[in-house]
């Protein structure tokens, strides 16, 4: 059991506060997700979960059965979608999925990969011969998911996965979210779709200053 703990935590940059004393305790098998309009502090609230930034105030910590989780671990047993997350563009999915798996020890076989492009509905495109830079949007944005789905991560966090993604893709995002946490895993969803925060089970809404 993981859990991600949020104590009176405030973020601040050059002296400007994002957002103040947040509490909030997120744990393995289920979906939070963190509401709030553009600029609010979604992306910065994931972030600050992944312990790639500190708080000014408070304290993000994440604990598994009473031990906590230090940086470099933390490392190892997470998987992020983000927006900034960028693939090599003279490379095809295949070579881009193996460098980022091979980071994390796991070997992308041909079956793997194949399994993988048909649960994010990339099949059917011409991906193996195609490099991502002339992927459209959205399918580099499935890409991304197919990426999460291989690393096999115990906490997921996920900015706007949905975005640039057709109806079925988000649908795909929605049911792999809700299957992920049954099996466990602890996800954190920054959204500002109203079907995707019903679908969490817990919210963490950030009013904006
Ligand atoms: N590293 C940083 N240095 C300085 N300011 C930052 C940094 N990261 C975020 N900010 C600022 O913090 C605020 C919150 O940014 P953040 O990206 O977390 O918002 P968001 O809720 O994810 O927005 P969006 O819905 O547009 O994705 C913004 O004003 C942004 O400019
Ligand atoms: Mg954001």
């Amino acid at each position: 059991m993981i859990t991600i703990k949020f104590e009176a935590v405030t973020q601040s940059f050059y002296g400007r506060t994002i957002f103040q004393d947040i509490n909030a305790e997120l744990r393995s098998g289920t979906i939070t997700a963190v509401t709030g309009q553009n600029g609010s502090g979604k992306s910065t609230l994931l972030k600050l979960a992944a312990h790639f930034m500190l708080p000014a105030a408070g304290r993000v910590s994440v604990v598994e059965d009473a031990r906590e989780l230090r940086r470099a671990e933390l490392r190892t047993r997470l998987a992020m979608v983000t927006p900034e997350l960028r693939f090599y563009p003279r490379l095809t999915a295949r070579e881009n999925l193996a460098f980022l798996l091979g980071l994390r020890g796991i070997e992308l076989t041909e079956i793997k990969f194949q399994v993988l492009l048909a649960r994010v509905g990339l099949r059917d495109q011409a991906v193996a011969t195609t490099v991502t830079g002339e992927f459209s949007t959205g399918m580099r944005q499935r890409l991304k998911l197919a990426a999460l789905l291989a690393a096999e991560a115990d906490i997921w966090l996920l900015d706007e996965p949905g975005a640039n993604l057709d109806a079925v893709g988000r649908e795909l995002v929605l049911r792999e979210a809700r299957q992920a946490a049954d099996e466990g895993r602890l996800v954190l969803w920054a959204t500002n779709d109203e079907r995707e925060e019903a679908a969490a089970d817990a919210a963490i809404h950030l009013a904006g200053h």
